[in-house]
């Protein structure tokens, strides 16, 4: 059994699908690992430390795509332009492993099935404690909540901690976190960490405990139906509910200094929670940073990966937030992947997809020429090569 690690071709990105530990974890398991030739040059980590962990480093584009597994963090790329066609590359019968965002890549998807490829969407992964080792869009909102608010006090034209010295008395800043899920609530804790006052709003009321235990004041929603769905995501509230919403978070908002947007809800466009109006109402030098713009932006004013300056107020929609950390980002992802693998091999190192298995059901959207909906029903089908 091989796996490929592609080296990404799309523009800005840095991380890399394996670093030299999963590498060396995954060929004790029995697979050869290619990793093609500076792969992790942009994430900092050289070909030779994947030699010394026992992968075969090449260039050789056919070598690579003839792997059993080809394993990448962004999905395939069609367009030649960007150097070669990954799609065209993928053979039949090949698996694929990657963020394939399915919703917004129906083509993509289509032409993975109609080419014979197993595909798998690393962002599919079902929110159960097992996956949580290879939940990739958790730790991707790790990194992104974290860097939102370390952007934030760098471009706002205020200091984040109280300080008392001999110049006078500095006030501490005050930051407010829209949506308290993985994003935010790393957002609120870096926030603390630099000296911020930190306030959070979520819909999801069970988030509470979690916002006060990391220091931050909870500002409570009044919600008549279910915010949450079974899987622990944020449901769709409707255009009034929003309204109602900006106007409790108004008052906060012209308050505040920074300001971290992270409100989604799974498949549908971001709901605007910071109107231009709300924009106006606050102080000059204050920034938002709405890490929701790849989904259309949080605030009205948002455009994906802009600055906005508007009334002295910064608006930033940067949409990949965790390629400006790429070492931790492809260590996390790498490690995602890795525990991912391993669910795919049996002990004697061949391949098993188990359709009983949750992770890989939930995670599988294209397979023997079909577009899955939805996981397969055809729970016990087990296929061995
Ligand atoms: P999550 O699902 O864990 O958290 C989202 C939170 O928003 C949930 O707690 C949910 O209840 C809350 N929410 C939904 N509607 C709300 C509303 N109307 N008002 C208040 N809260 C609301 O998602 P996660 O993983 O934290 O991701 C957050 C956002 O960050 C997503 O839009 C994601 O795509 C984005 N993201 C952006 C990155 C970047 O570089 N720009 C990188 C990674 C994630």
């Amino acid at each position: 059994m091989k796996l490929a690690i592609l080296k990404e071709i799309t523009p800005g990105e840095t991380r890399v699908a394996a670093i030299p530990q999963t590498a060396a974890a995954l060929t004790k398991l029995g697979l050869e690992v290619l990793i093609e030739t500076g792969a992790g040059d942009n994430a900092f980590f050289s070909d030779a430390d994947y030699q010394a962990a026992g992968a075969k480093v090449t260039s050789d584009i056919a070598e690579l795509f003839a792997a059993d597994i080809v394993a990448k963090v962004t999905a395939p790329i069609m367009d030649k332009s960007a150097g070669r066609n990954e799609l065209q590359l993928l053979g039949k019968g090949k698996i694929l492993i990657a963020v394939l965002c399915p919703a917004a890549n129906e083509k993509l998807i289509a032409e993975l099935a109609a080419g014979g490829v197993t595909s798998f969407a690393l962002d599919q992964m079902p929110r159960i404690t097992r996956a949580q080792s290879m939940d990739v869009l958790s730790s991707m909102s790790t990194i992104a909540g974290y860097k939102a608010v370390l952007l934030a006090a760098d471009t706002m034209g205020r200091m984040c901690p109280m300080m008392m010295t001999a110049a006078g008395t500095v006030k501490p800043a005050d930051a407010l976190i829209i949506g308290a899920g993985v994003a935010g609530l790393q957002a609120i804790a870096t926030a603390k960490r630099i000296g911020a006052v930190v306030m959070a709003v979520d819909v999801r009321a069970a988030v509470k405990e979690s916002v006060e235990s990391l220091g931050a004041k909870f500002i409570p929603m009044e919600v008549d139906h279910p915010a949450e769905d079974s899987g622990g995501y944020a449901t769709d509230l409707g255009e009034q509910f929003y309204k109602s919403e900006q106007e409790i978070i108004a008052p906060h908002a012209k308050r505040a200094d920074m300001i971290i947007t992270t409100a989604l809800i799974p498949n549908r466009r971001a709901p605007i929670l910071i109107t231009k109006q709300m924009v106006e109402s606050m102080k000059g030098g204050s920034v938002i940073v709405d890490l929701a713009a790849g989904s259309g932006g949080n605030c009205s004013l948002t455009e994906a990966d802009k600055k906005v300056v508007h009334n002295g107020v910064t608006i930033l929609g940067p949409t990949n937030l965790p390629a400006s950390v790429p070492y931790h980002a492809s260590q996390m992802f790498a490690r995602n992947v890795a525990t991912f693998i391993k669910e795919l091999i049996t002990e004697d190192g061949r391949l098993k997809i188990d359709m009983e298995n949750e992770v890989i059901t939930g995670t599988m959207v294209t397979h023997e020429g079909k577009v899955l909906a939805a996981p397969p029903e055809q729970a016990g089908q087990e296929s061995e090569e």
